[in-house]
């Protein structure tokens, strides 16, 4: 049994098991290289490839997900399971393109750590720095993989100075690389004193490892050319020096990232680095609500819904709510509080993910993401209980980055459009805007993509083909504070007033001078760029 940081040692065996994270990286870093190793690894697949090959057999259910396949994008996040030593392992896909950021803010909400995936030659890129600030926010604990080393990298100083600057959190190398391009050997376990060599003959065996007794044994030349050896020693002790050294709970708290280094298409660090993650990880952890937080030790079963995948069959209306279990076992057929609606639900045909197929899931703990089939009763935000009306927080709406005009090709087929978008703004998958004056709606999203995501899916879907136009506004916020203040400030801005799908007021413009200028006139009143999805 690994040492397990912990700052809740009396959870149960179960729930103290499980490690809920996500993979964070720019495109092209590795993730989904470090996914199927992280699979082969967990037992679940045989050879590395399937998980490519299974993506595309489960790509190719609609026209949408044919879309994603052209592109060469995954636009769904989905969850895996799989067993490493005695942990259980829950992965939580998240969505690589920028296009679909809010997507992958959310996933973020439904794990208790995230390891970031960096490319050896490119450091820190602009995606990386975006999905780091989102972790920042839940102060969420990150483990660092620097990937690819077995091309020529940057200099290793650098990389580490580079995270430390652009993302303000202290970097402590878990272990040290021997070489990089041609010459990578391996690494320099710094926290268990070993010698990993990584195996070029053969991409998915794991390293060979050595048991050291310190930077001095004469085991090392074996191995080690001289002027490499050299160099470790020399770059080991700088390091000692000038780097922290890792502190567990500095870890937890999001302010300490422990460094691997590997190459993850040559399956190398990656046992290392499931290994951190077990020690780490952390396990499932309070989880934030109102009236108050939700510890995962509690007996009784909570949970949230963070995603919602609808239509993955479009013949029947179909949609598959992504539930993280915050408290207590969950067991098939258990009936629980829908609390928004204040309805029970019979959970009968619960979904886990384990990574060799989906399966019913019998029971699941806290920490696990469960998948609950459902017609549209679940949004993302909701809670389930036991009956307690609680309801987690923390699950943030953020304001469009693009504003477009939307009609239905055909004028009588408005209702039809209404209702489509109101399914997809439920979703998610993009902001729906009812202006006050005039009629039709706008539709706001994050990424140019999703509105022909949204486009092809209204058409598959409802069977209705939409037109998107130029709209007028480019920028949303939503209106808060005293009613008085709110009611006054729409009479005076009706031009520009909207209101999105949950009735909420919206302020649109095309200036940000007039964003400025509203902080000013209209003290009482608050815009704002994000918003509690509840
Ligand atoms: P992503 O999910 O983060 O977008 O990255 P992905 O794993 O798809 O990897 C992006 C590219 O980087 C792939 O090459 C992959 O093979 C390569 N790669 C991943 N890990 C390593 C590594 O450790 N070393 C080296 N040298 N390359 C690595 P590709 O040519 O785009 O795709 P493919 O033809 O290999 O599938």
């Amino acid at each position: 049994m690994l040492d397990t940081a912990s700052n809740r040692p009396e959870l149960p065996a179960e729930i103290a098991r499980r490690r809920t994270f996500a993979i964070i990286s720019h495109p092209d870093a590795g993730k989904t290289t470090l996914t199927e190793k992280f699979l082969l690894f967990g037992g679940a697949i045989q050879m590395a490839g399937q998980v490519r090959a299974k993506g595309e057999a489960r790509r190719t259910r609609s026209d949408f997900m044919q879309m994603e396949k052209d592109r060469g994008i995954s636009v769904s996040a989905s969850a895996m399971s799989f067993d490493f030593k005695s942990f259980r392992f829950n992965l939580v896909d998240t969505p690589g393109h920028s296009d679909f950021s809010e997507d992958t803010y959310r996933t973020l909400t439904a794990v208790d750590a995230a390891v970031m995936v960096i490319d050896g030659a490119k450091g820190v890129e602009s995606q990386t720095q975006k999905l780091f600030e989102v972790c920042r926010l839940r102060d969420l604990p990150i483990l660092t993989f620097c990937n690819k080393m077995d091309r020529e990298a940057r200099d290793v100083f650098d990389i580490i100075d580079e995270i430390q600057e652009n993302l303000a959190i202290d970097v402590t190398p878990a272990s040290w690389p021997i070489g990089m391009g041609r010459e990578f050997l391996g690494c320099y376990d710094m926290l268990n004193n070993r010698l990993e060599l990584m195996d070029r003959a053969d991409r998915n065996v794991v390293a060979e490892s050595i048991r050291l007794d310190g930077l001095d044994d004469p085991r090392l030349a074996d191995h080690i050319p001289a002027h490499l050896l050299t160099q470790l020693r020399e770059e080991v002790e700088m390091a000692r020096e000038l780097l922290p050294t890792l502190d567990p709970q500095s870890v937890l708290e999001g302010h300490m990232t422990p460094i691997w280094f590997g190459s993850a298409i040559n399956s190398f660090g990656v046992k290392e680095l499931m290994e951190g993650i077990a020690t780490y990880g952390p396990e499932p952890q309070v989880q934030k609500a109102t009236p108050r937080s939700i510890a995962p030790e509690e007996p009784k079963v909570t949970g949230f819904v963070f995603k919602v995948q609808a239509n993955m069959d479009p013949k029947h209306r179909d949609r598959v709510a992504f539930v993280r279990l915050a408290s207590g076992h969950f067991l098939r057929g258990m009936k629980l509080t829908h609390v928004r609606t204040k309805k029970p639900m019979a959970i009968s045909n619960p979904v886990l993910f384990l990574a060799s197929d989906r399966e019913l899931a019998e029971e699941a703990w806290a920490g696990d993401i469960i998948g609950i089939p459902n017609h549209g009763q679940l949004r993302i935000g909701d809670t389930l209980t036991e009956g307690e009306a609680i309801r987690v927080s923390g699950i943030p709406s953020f304001a469009p980055e693009l504003l477009q005009t939307v009609r239905a090709g055909d004028p009588m087929k408005a209702k039809h459009l209404e209702k489509a978008l109101m399914q997809f703004a439920e979703e998610g998958a993009a902001k729906v805007f009812k202006p006050m004056i005039g009629s039709g709606f706008i539709v706001g999203v994050v990424g140019a993509l999703q509105f022909e995501v949204l486009g092809s899916r209204i058409e598959l879907e409802y069977g209705l083909p939409v037109r998107f136009d130029a709209s007028q506004f480019t920028s949303a916020r939503w209106v808060t504070g005293p009613k008085a203040a709110v009611d006054k400030f729409i009479n005076a801005n009706k031009q520009h007033i909207s209101y999105d799908h949950d009735g909420d007021v919206v302020y649109l413009t095309r200036l940000q001078w007039d964003i400025d200028r509203i902080e000013r006139d209209y003290p009482d009143i608050t815009l704002t760029a994000t918003k509690e999805m509840m």
